[in-house]
């Protein structure tokens, strides 16, 4: 587990749950508790956020003459720290807040897709709340279309703010926004505009991050626990996102996160959300083809390899090259590297690139006079980067949860970033410097 913390190499060392942990200086008590495998309930914490405070849902009791309750996402575990995560005190201040959520919440489970997985109805359940001493007439509101994937219930918005606050940090565009006060605060698209109109990328990860089921998937209509899942890996660029597939009676539901999993730590782009539509799109081809002198007619697959296999049988050696097409995953190419040197004899194998790479490709060559391979790993450029130089298309669009690590490494190490792009996207204002190259221009 990554720790929000911006921690320095001190350890201090205090007690949770009459347990001695060490930690990290810095290290948020919430945190310093999931390291050691104590689960302190919480709402508006989300691993790499900023600490934000709000719910207090994960209050703590803290034993000595200065103690009390505190929230414990937002204070660090200091030394000699005695700290009680479910106490008496604890639970009944917990029970307290809940009962306040639940005052105006819509507490529609029936007909609400995050029933099963709601952060709220779990602890509403675990502490026990089957009544509820404060209450009046429900203010209920109708979802609110935010776009063509994205729907709204502000009777079941908490204001987290995680969604706000993963679109700015993380995805780095502030395409929604918190709005009012007190009971008229409300979510929103920035500036009030329709969602499609904004920065919003559309990658989900609003809905992704949302404890409850105030913002959800507009396609989505299925239980959880109706699902399977499988954990895999998205193919669609080369960053490698672990990736949920959840399926039932065999077709693909939705595409969710497993937090602090993969090298994107749960976090997924639009592409890893929605790209899985091909899987089950209408012209995806299902059966091999034959093309002879009639045309293209549907074939079996023994027969379409017996051809194929007839074919090739005539270009052995240099004569046979191979082409891999960018969307390949490792394995495949593996495979096809092996097909034409072991059975084809042959050594001429390349792979195309995206029109993506290319055009990094002749950035950095345009820029620096040499070809550049990436040669760092995303987990490097997660922990350790702390001066970047971004040459190249929008990176945000091309490479997405890289460029969340930016933003994080920005946010966490101060790094400092530069970056060369003919495109105009966040990372260019967020940086030290953005440098516009000229085209048909030379540098002077
Ligand atoms: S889909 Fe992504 S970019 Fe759009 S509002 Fe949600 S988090 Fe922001
Ligand atoms: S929409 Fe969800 S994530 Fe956003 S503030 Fe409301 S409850 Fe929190
Ligand atoms: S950045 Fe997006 S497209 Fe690339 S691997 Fe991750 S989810 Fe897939
Ligand atoms: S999780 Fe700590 S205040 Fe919300």
């Amino acid at each position: 587990m990554v720790t929000t913390a911006r921690t320095e190499q001190k350890m201090v060392t205090g007690s949770i749950n009459g347990a001695e942990i060490t930690v990290p200086a810095g290290t948020f008590i919430l945190e310093a508790a999931r390291l050691n495998g104590i689960e302190i309930p919480n709402l508006c914490y989300q691993p790499l956020l900023r600490p934000w405070g709000s719910c207090r849902i994960c209050t703590v009791q803290i034993l000595g003459k200065r103690g009390g309750l505190i929230e414990s996402c937002t204070t660090p575990l200091t030394e000699g720290m005695e700290v009680l995560t479910h106490s008496p005190e604890v639970i009944q201040a917990r029970q307290y807040i809940l009962q306040m959520y639940l005052i105006d919440h819509a507490l529609d489970c029936p007909t609400c897709d995050k029933s099963g997985e709601c952060y709220l109805q779990d602890n509403t359940y675990l502490h026990n709340i089957n009544a509820n001493p404060y209450r009046r007439p429900k203010l209920a509101q109708s979802y609110q279309h935010f776009s063509e994937t994205i729907d709204y219930k502000w009777d079941r918005c908490i204001m987290c703010n995680r969604c706000t606050r993963v679109c700015d940090e993380m995805v780095g565009v502030i395409a929604i926004e918190s709005a009012n006060r007190g009971l008229e605060a409300t979510i929103t698209p920035a500036f009030g505009m329709d969602l499609s109109d904004t920065t919003c990328t559309n990658c989900g990860m609003c809905i992704a991050v949302c404890p409850v089921g105030a913002l959800t998937d507009r396609h989505f209509g299925h239980h959880p626990w109706e699902l399977d899942t499988t954990e895999t890996i998205c193919g669609h660029c080369d960053v490698g996102c672990t990736l949920n597939v959840e399926t039932n009676r065999s077709l693909v539901r939705r595409v969710t996160h497993l937090w602090e999993r993969g090298v994107n730590h749960g976090y997924t782009c639009e592409k890893g959300k929605w790209g899985w539509e091909q899987v089950q799109h209408p012209d995806r081809l299902l059966y091999p083809r034959v093309r002879d002198g009639n045309g293209v007619y549907e074939t079996g697959w023994t027969e379409a390899i017996d051809q194929a296999a007839e074919s090739l049988a005539h270009f052995q050696g240099g004569t046979f090259a191979a082409l891999a097409s960018p969307d390949t995953t490792n394995e495949e190419a593996y495979q096809l590297q092996l097909f034409t040197r072991a059975v084809m004899g042959s050594n001429n194998i390349d792979r195309l690139l995206t029109p993506a790479q290319r055009a990094v490709g002749a950035a950095v060559q345009a820029s620096l006079g040499r070809d550049v391979a990436n040669t760092n790993n995303l987990q490097e450029l997660f922990t350790d980067v702390k001066a970047a130089l971004i040459v190249g298309p929008d990176l945000g669009k091309t490479e997405p949860v890289a460029s969340y690590w930016f933003y994080h490494s920005k946010i966490y190490r101060e790094s400092k970033i530069i970056v060369i792009s003919q495109d105009d996207y966040p990372l260019c204002h967020r940086g030290e410097l953005w440098l516009k190259p000229n085209p048909g221009t030379t540098p002077t």
